[in-house]
């Protein structure tokens, strides 16, 4: 049927918000593309020393991943098509239809899609990357190690969504090549 399709195109829009332009635009902020890493997100949100901005995206781009998988579970598709739901939505946050294709990194919308797809995977990764920012006080550090931490935990909780985990996470840590350069200098911006 076409509902699959349909809500695959459905999850991709969504997450081609662009949550933290709208919240700095809204708010009276500069442009989060412009400013620090130009990643529109919640760390570089958090940059422009808006705390309630950076906690609006957040929620924005974790909702979005949340909802797409929702609509997924609750329209009762199979496994593969849940997970390729979720492939979408975060397709949509790095290569968003709106914005000439230049997205965020994924890591609030995979959380929300997470939890929605497993609560005890998303807590997890959400532990991983909270303790992980505790020690490296880097955002994209806890990033990148979650990335890598979060498809063994699919593969004990959640195995039939090892594939498109596993995917989505290869995207996140691809994301943060920048990121990664800058780690390995030692010339990353810290918390
Ligand atoms: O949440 C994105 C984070 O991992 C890196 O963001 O702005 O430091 O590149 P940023």
């Amino acid at each position: 049927t076409l509902l699959p399709i349909l809500l695959a195109a459905l999850a991709y829009l969504l997450g081609s918000v662009p949550t933290a332009v709208l919240v700095c635009r809204s708010m009276g902020l500069a442009d989060p593309r412009q400013l620090g890493s130009g990643n529109p997100g919640t760390t570089n949100v958090l940059r422009q020393g808006n705390r309630t901005a950076a906690v609006l995206t957040l929620l924005g781009d974790v909702a979005k991943g949340a909802l797409a998988v929702r609509l997924a579970l609750y329209a009762d598709l199979g496994s593969i098509q849940t997970g390729l739901c979720a492939l979408a939505v975060l397709l949509g946050h790095i290569y968003p239809l709106f914005g000439r294709m230049r997205g965020g990194k994924g890591v609030a919308t995979t959380f929300g899609l997470c939890l929605a797809l497993s609560p005890p995977l998303g807590l997890i990764a959400l532990g991983v990357w909270l303790l992980l920012a505790a020690i490296g006080k880097t955002a994209s550090l806890a990033s990148v190690g979650t990335a890598l931490i979060t498809p063994l935990a699919t593969f004990m909780l959640l195995p039939e969504q090892l594939a498109a985990i596993s995917l989505i996470c290869l995207l996140l840590v691809l994301r943060h090549r920048d990121n990664i350069r800058r780690l390995l200098g030692g010339q990353e911006h810290r918390l």
